[in-house]
């Protein structure tokens, strides 16, 4: 009988995003960033204890480089020299810009320090999973999290409930990865984006007014400030050397397709990471009205409904 850990995670979508690192030796953000947990989408994975470390993401062997220094720390704390079997899995494309590096590295360190049986607080936990990947310290709480500038980890500002009528409209515009990951483009728009001091200087002042709309749960005043920090981030990542565009046609007519939304009153609030897909913040009331003519943007286009989600599940089982 070998004993296995499951865990069950959902991204973290940022509405004020990361973008920079403040140190990439311990992968601190350069930017705070201001998240909702994804209710519907999910990671789940399964680590047991074996010979070898091996990671398999829906069935495909990856390369270590991104695990080994995780895998080592969680080791280091528990004083064990035991290797670990990952079984992971996503109900939503893989490295397409919807932060499957979110989910996927909170279920992996949370899984792992269960069945090393490290007693380790959620802050403790995030603080591993953020040196894996930054967004993934989000991902270890539900609701509404904040990852200060330079923070080590997360925390949880609101949990699930306290916005039940908010809706998050992921619109999958292309299921193929991204031909830049968020690490190099980040690392890019660092080294040779003429506007990547500025960005850091903005987003810094974009926290405040997003706190302030969601503490009074304000949906257009915090569409206006995430709209602003999306396009911001993708205007220093556009003005990189070699330039770094995710968005496609498809992207580009949903975020009209939002405007001509809110012109007419309804509240459709876009946001984009380090990929094509559009995410839509909108009211329950409205998905019918707003997912209605996404659609029409496009009927190919493929439309998940997420709600706000809760934090990591896990359980140990015996196999
Ligand atoms: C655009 O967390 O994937 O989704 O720390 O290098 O792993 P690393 O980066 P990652 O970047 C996420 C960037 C983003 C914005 C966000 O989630 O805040």
């Amino acid at each position: 009988m070998t004993t296995e850990v499951f865990c069950r995670t959902s991204p973290s979508l940022a509405l004020v995003k990361y973008w920079g690192k403040k140190s990439t030796r311990h992968n601190l953000p350069a930017t705070p960033s201001l998240a909702v947990t994804l209710g519907g989408v999910h990671t789940e994975t399964r680590v047991r204890i074996a010979d070898i470390d091996t990671v398999r993401l829906n069935g495909e062997l990856l390369t270590l480089d991104r695990f080994t220094p995780l895998f080592d720390s969680l080791r280091r704390a528990a004083g064990r020299k035991v290797r670990f079997q990952v079984e992971s899995s996503n109900d939503f494309p893989s490295s397409a810009g919807l932060a499957s590096s979110s989910s996927g590295f909170a279920a992996l360190t949370v899984a792992c320090a269960r069945i090393l049986e490290l007693e380790l607080s959620p802050a403790q936990l995030s603080a591993f999973a953020r040196s894996a990947s930054a967004s993934a310290a989000r991902s270890l709480f539900g609701g509404f999290t904040l990852l200060p500038a330079g923070g080590f980890a997360a925390e949880q500002l609101y949990g699930p409930e306290y916005w039940p009528e908010l809706r998050i409209l992921v619109v999958l515009v292309s299921r193929e990865a991204k031909p830049i990951s968020s690490r190099a483009a980040m690392e890019a728009t660092r080294l040779s984006s003429p506007y990547y001091h500025a960005w850091l200087r903005n987003a810094g002042q974009l926290l405040d007014p997003a706190l302030r709309a969601l503490e009074t749960r304000d949906i257009s005043a915090l569409g206006s400030v995430v709209r602003l920090s999306y396009s911001r981030m993708h205007a220093a990542l556009l003005a990189s050397s070699p330039p770094v565009l995710y968005w496609l046609p498809n992207s580009v007519a949903i975020l009209r397709e939002c405007q001509r939304l809110r012109d007419e009153g309804i509240d459709a609030w876009e946001t984009m990471d380090a990929g094509p897909q559009v995410k839509v913040l909108c009211l329950a009331s409205e998905v019918a009205a707003v997912s209605e003519r996404l659609q029409a943007v496009d009927p190919r286009l493929k439309i998940i409904v997420a709600s706000v989600g809760e934090g990591p599940v896990c359980q140990v089982g015996e196999r």
